[in-house]
């Protein structure tokens, strides 16, 4: 069985959700919340955290690849984002990226609509990215 078939995208969800708490975002008010899932199970918060001097705003996506980097995590299966929003919030560009570094092959998971009692939609970071940018690619084109 595959890593995503096996997923508990409504736990990660939860956890997501639970994050969102943690928001810092006086300036926004848009609060958001991301799970991101390890190869062996453990799931690593993020929320995003914003600054006065507006431009050096983290998103909950990057937080949260922070905080699993920091804790010697580098293999990720999945990562779940929640917003207050009535539909899904997508990733932003530089999440995508930040993302596609570690796990090219991520399944992003996103709630239904709300009031609707659908499973939380699994799409892959590929369809958000394609033709990304990876580290191959810089190997690849690196001077002797
Ligand atoms: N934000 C995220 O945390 N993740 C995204 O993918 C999109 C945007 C945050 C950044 C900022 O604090 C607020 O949402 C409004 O842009």
């Amino acid at each position: 069985m595959s890593e995503s078939s096996t997923l508990d995208a409504r736990a990660l969800l939860e956890a997501a959700r639970a994050a969102r708490e943690q928001a810092y975002a006086p300036y926004s008010r848009f609060r958001v919340g991301a799970a991101l899932l390890t190869a062996d199970g453990t799931v690593i918060p993020g929320c995003n955290v914003e600054n006065v001097s507006y431009g050096l705003t983290v998103c909950a996506e990057r937080v949260a690849v922070s905080n699993a980097i920091a804790q010697g995590h580098r293999t990720f299966t999945a990562v779940a984002i929640a917003t207050g929003t009535a539909q899904a919030t997508p990733p932003c560009g530089m999440c995508r990226q930040v993302l596609f570094e570690f796990a090219p092959d991520l399944v992003v998971v996103l709630p239904p609509p709300e009031g609707s009692e659908a499973e939380p939609e699994q799409v892959p970071l590929r369809e958000f990215l394609p033709r990304g940018f990876g580290p191959s690619d810089l190997s690849a084109g690196i001077d002797p």
